[in-house]
């Protein structure tokens, strides 16, 4: 049997997006989703090559693309990368706010500067790149989407610095849905649980040792695909998602029901 197509193709049709963060993984994913799909496309990251790789491959797909080299740390880089975007294609509809970092440390091993900058690029970043947007989104029916992670909920160690930054951006996410509904703009998270094949990944569970018992406690036994986070991430911020807001979608393998070890295959 041939594959389901996961999406109605031309769902973004005519729809302007802007992206932060993405130039790999996860959020390339959604960005060629959104691309396949027929949206214009705004990416935005540090290194210049990874943008002009991206808008390269995303007008490849025959999407109209465009990006520039920012970190979202820069407010007034943000703020002129989102004008460039609406000056090129029109009023926004969605708005990415993908852009993350980390790495393993134990707190004291972890200096000030350390935790401050995965803060600054997690949660800071993501309130710049929403803030930034709101004054050219297409209102009502813009769509703002965060990607925040289990950390956020579960506490884990040597991941104070994401745990606490990602608590921030899921309440960041809910304020900013109850304050920013009554102008038609809907404000949501994606938490994903791990997911095959990212530096997210290599870096949290590289040995594979630690990966298979990562995966023996998951009720699903399995990382997940990059597709599956593109493919929500689509449903999400399309119209077919219209009355949900303020959500904390969990992609994640039921990682945020805790410790399914115990459980047996019946
Ligand atoms: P990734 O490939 O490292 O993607 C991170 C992206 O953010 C890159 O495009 C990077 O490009 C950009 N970026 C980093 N710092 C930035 C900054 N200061 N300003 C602007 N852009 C910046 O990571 P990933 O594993 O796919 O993760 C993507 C998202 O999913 C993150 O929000 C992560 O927390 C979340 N997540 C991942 C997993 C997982 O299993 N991988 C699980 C849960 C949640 P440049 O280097 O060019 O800046
Ligand atoms: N353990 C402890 N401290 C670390 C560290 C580690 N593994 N890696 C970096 N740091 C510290 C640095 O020493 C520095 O602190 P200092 O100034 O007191 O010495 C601080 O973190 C900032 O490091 P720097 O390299 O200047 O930051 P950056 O802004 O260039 O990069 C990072 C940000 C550190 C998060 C980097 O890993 C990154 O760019 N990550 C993006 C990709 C990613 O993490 N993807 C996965 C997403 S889930």
């Amino acid at each position: 049997m041939s594959p389901q197509p996961t999406f109605q193709p031309d769902l973004m049709a005519g729809k302007v997006c802007f992206m932060s963060g993405a130039t790999s993984g996860i959020n390339l994913q959604i960005a060629e989703r959104f691309a396949e799909a027929g949206a214009a496309l705004f990416v935005i990251s540090r290194s210049s090559d990874k943008v002009e790789a991206t808008v390269e491959e995303l007008r490849g797909l025959g999407a109209k693309a465009d990006g520039a080299a920012v970190d979202v740390r820069d407010y007034s880089l943000v703020e002129k990368a989102v004008a460039d975007c609406a000056n090129a294609f029109g009023p926004i509809d969605m708005v990415l706010a993908g852009q993350a970092g980390n790495f393993l440390a134990p707190a004291i091993g972890m200096s000030a500067n350390a935790f401050k900058s995965v803060v600054d690029i997690d949660l800071l970043g993501s309130f710049h790149v929403f803030r930034a947007s709101f004054t050219h989104l297409n209102r009502p029916g813009a769509s703002l989407l965060a990607i925040t992670a289990p950390q956020a909920t579960n506490p884990m160690p040597y991941q104070t610095h994401v745990c606490a930054a990602k608590a921030g951006v899921n309440m960041l996410v809910k304020s900013l849905a109850m304050e920013w509904g009554p102008s038609g703009v809907r404000v949501n998270a994606i938490s994903p649980g791990p997911i095959d094949d990212t530096e997210g990944m290599r870096r949290l569970a590289g040995d594979p040792e630690i990966a298979a018992k990562y995966k023996q406690a998951l009720a699903l036994r399995r990382w997940g695909s990059k597709d599956n986070i593109a493919d929500a991430a689509l449903w999400v911020t399309s119209e077919a998602a219209s009355y949900v807001t303020g959500t904390i979608l969990e992609i994640d393998g039921g990682i945020s029901l805790g410790d399914a070890s115990s459980a047996l295959p019946i």
